[in-house]
């Protein structure tokens, strides 16, 4: 008997450059993909073997929306993706094992059928998402995000790539998991909201300003427009009390040396907020303050490409 053919997909990790939070509001989000990616590989098996949750959610949502059936597999899963950080982790790996289940199956490669079903085993995972995270690691490269209604989302992906003078200059801190889960710290806002909606509301008409003020700088390259977007964007994130205090601290370090740093997705009150998105004309000097704080440190690249077969 021959060797049994193996699929590997790999996918990218995502961020928030900026909109988190607003965007529960109707406002517009830029997320980007990242060069953290998620490689799984499935090959056809003649062995049982017990299913790990991706699989059992992934599996379901293949066999309600399309009715296939799938043979047994080996699954294995490589990954540089934190858990739990922001980064997209959920999105990453359902999409990936949606594709290569497809691919085993004889399905045609198709990006937005794989996106459909990926946001819905997003939707078991997280409950009401916002389906901006399975379309940027999906379609890859930078993605403008606004839900304007209940049924009607603007997912946008932007054709440009952003200049290297800016790209090169991003890099991660990542602040460790944090205690508080996103539905959680999403519903925190909503009740702040409601005792003091003329300043949040404030607050979320600055955001959207500043996210389509990024969008330009991203376009052209602009480093002075992005560490002054970034600064404010992250001021705008404290007043709603989604960046705990030891954050903070780091953030006033980064600013202090001449950069900006913000926290990316939901954040934490107390603690560990998951990722923070550093720019700095000079990252050794970031690199220097996370080993200071004992944080891992991560040289990335945004706006890469998204899901895609490896072989
Ligand atoms: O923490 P993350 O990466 O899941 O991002 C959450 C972003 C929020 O705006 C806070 C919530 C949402 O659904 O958009």
């Amino acid at each position: 008997m021959g060797k049994t053919k193996e699929i590997t997909v790999s996918a990218p990790g995502k961020i928030h450059l900026l909109g988190e939070h607003a965007v529960v509001y109707n406002k517009p989000a830029i997320i980007s993909s990242v060069n953290l990616r998620i490689f799984v590989t499935v090959k056809k098996s003649f062995k049982k073997i017990e299913k790990i949750k991706l699989q059992q959610i992934v599996e379901q949502v293949l066999k309600s929306k399309l009715k296939i059936k799938i043979p047994l597999y080996e699954l294995e899963i490589k990954s540089d993706i934190p858990v739990g950080a922001g980064l997209g982790s959920s999105a990453a790996s359902s999409s990936t094992l949606i594709a290569a289940l497809l691919t085993l199956t004889g399905q045609k490669w198709d990006l937005k059928l794989i996106n459909e079903l990926t946001y819905e085993a997003e939707k078991v995972f997280h409950g009401n998402p916002s389906g901006g995270d399975n379309s940027t690691v999906v379609f890859g490269g930078l993605v403008w995000f606004r839900k304007e209604s209940a049924d009607l989302k603007l997912i946008h992906p932007l054709s440009f790539s952003i200049p290297s003078k800016l790209s090169k200059n991003f890099v991660l801190i990542n602040t460790g998991k944090p205690k508080e889960s996103t539905l959680e710290m999403v519903e925190m806002v909503s009740s702040q909201f409601t005792v003091h909606s003329s300043q949040f509301r404030k607050i979320f008409d600055m955001q959207e300003k500043l996210v389509k003020e990024l969008l330009v700088a991203l376009k052209t390259g602009d480093s002075t427009s992005m560490i002054r977007i970034i600064r404010a964007g992250e001021r705008n994130l404290e007043n709603i009390g989604v960046v705990s205090k030891q954050v903070r601290s780091i953030i006033r370090k980064i600013e202090k040396s001449g950069g900006a740093a913000k926290i990316c997705g939901a954040g934490g009150e107390e603690g560990p907020t998951g990722i923070l998105l550093c720019f700095h004309q000079n990252k050794k000097v970031v690199k220097d303050i996370s080993k200071k704080f004992n944080l891992e440190y991560l040289n990335i690249k945004l706006g890469v490409e998204g899901l895609r077969r490896e072989s």
